[in-house]
């Protein structure tokens, strides 16, 4: 069913409920009361500039290896970053999520596809609005694959250039940063330094922007539902309001946002590739009442005839394949069809 587009703005100055089709079940209903989920911090500028300070890089690589075998979820920081190119991608998302729903529409998602602009589709709706872009490494873009700034262009036409060019910058600046922490995590595993890269080095990448809009009953709904990333690595940019929550040890347990910092976590691809070692790990997204909040989710994916298949090393260690060989493709298409993408991802 089609469902009237979302303008929580007008929704949630109605003196009524919020809509039963963004009331999730009792199940999934989140609590008040979480505890907040300590997490590394991973300092890498040390690895990023090559001089690494070898007590330190193997200290790092333990507790970033703890972490991965139990949730999946740290932090990074010093990531070399341009601070100018994260404001102006947080800058230029609120201007997107600001425009008329008419604006908006014209981006919008259609069914199968990945790029696009999604405000809601089916009952347990997500209480949020999404963009999404695919993005291809350079290597890629010489032979034709729709980049972001083609897919704006081609949707939103003129007068929205901004966006393209924006959020090209920032998926570029994402795409270096995750090589660097895959290649860190690939190492951790005592894998030799450039396999991970080499492996990541033509990726199919995505960029979601999430916008959640402040909500008059947030123990009612979910910004995002409870899932797992089909995707390798995700790099999460967000602002200071908080709201991603991490299903650990039967708890759901919040992580605290933390200025300057990307939140990293592991998916379902990286999983299969580290033979079931580094571990992908259920999450969602809360609301509040009081203030809207806005993420950027950039999702390293290998290219999609990539086979994923864990290096011999990493098959020494258990002996045993748990999964599979896999394309991103075939493994993309299934999530399509069996994944509720509209609640989910
Ligand atoms: C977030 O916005 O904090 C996370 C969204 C997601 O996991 O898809
Ligand atoms: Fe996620």
């Amino acid at each position: 069913k089609s469902f009237q587009s979302f303008d929580a703005k007008v929704v949630n100055n109605q003196p009524s409920n919020i809509p039963s089709e963004y009331v999730w079940s009792d199940e999934d209903k989140p609590s008040t009361d979480i505890k907040e989920l300590q997490v590394p911090i991973l300092d890498i500028s040390s690895f990023l500039s090559g001089q690494d300070d070898h007590v330190a890089t193997s200290q790092a690589f333990r507790l970033v290896s703890e972490a991965a075998k139990l949730h999946g979820f740290f932090l990074v920081t010093n990531h070399g970053v341009q601070e100018g190119i994260l404001a102006r991608a947080y800058k230029c998302m609120g201007t997107f999520f600001d425009l008329p729903a008419s604006e908006k529409q014209k981006a919008k998602r259609k069914w199968g596809e990945i790029s696009g602009y999604a405000d809601s589709f089916y009952s347990e709706l997500p209480w949020k609005e999404t963009l999404t872009f695919r993005f291809s490494a350079e290597e890629k873009l010489r032979s034709g694959t729709e980049t972001v700034k083609d897919y704006v262009s081609k949707t939103m036409g003129d007068g929205n250039e901004e966006f393209g060019t924006v959020f090209h910058e920032y998926s570029e600046a994402m795409n270096t940063l995750s090589l660097n922490i895959i290649e860190f995590l690939g190492m951790s595993l005592g894998i030799e330094r450039r396999y991970m890269r080499e492996f990541y080095r033509d990726n199919d990448s995505i960029l979601r922007l999430n916008y959640y809009p402040p909500c008059k009953q947030p123990n009612h709904t979910l910004g995002t539902g409870p899932h797992t990333d089909p995707t390798s690595l995700t790099i999460l940019y967000q602002d200071h309001v908080g709201g991603l929550q991490v299903f650990v040890e039967n708890q759901w347990r919040s992580i605290a946002p933390k200025p300057q910092s990307f939140v990293v976590n592991i998916g379902d691809t990286f999983m299969a590739l580290t033979n079931g070692i580094y571990r992908s790990c259920l999450h969602r997204a809360v609301v509040n009442k009081e203030r809207e909040r806005k993420s950027l989710a950039f999702f390293l994916c290998p290219q999609m005839d990539k086979v994923v298949k864990p290096p011999k090393e990493l098959l020494e260690v258990s002996g045993q394949r748990l999964y599979p060989n896999f394309t991103w493709s075939m493994f993309l298409e299934f999530t399509q069809k069996h994944y509720r993408s509209d609640k989910n991802t």
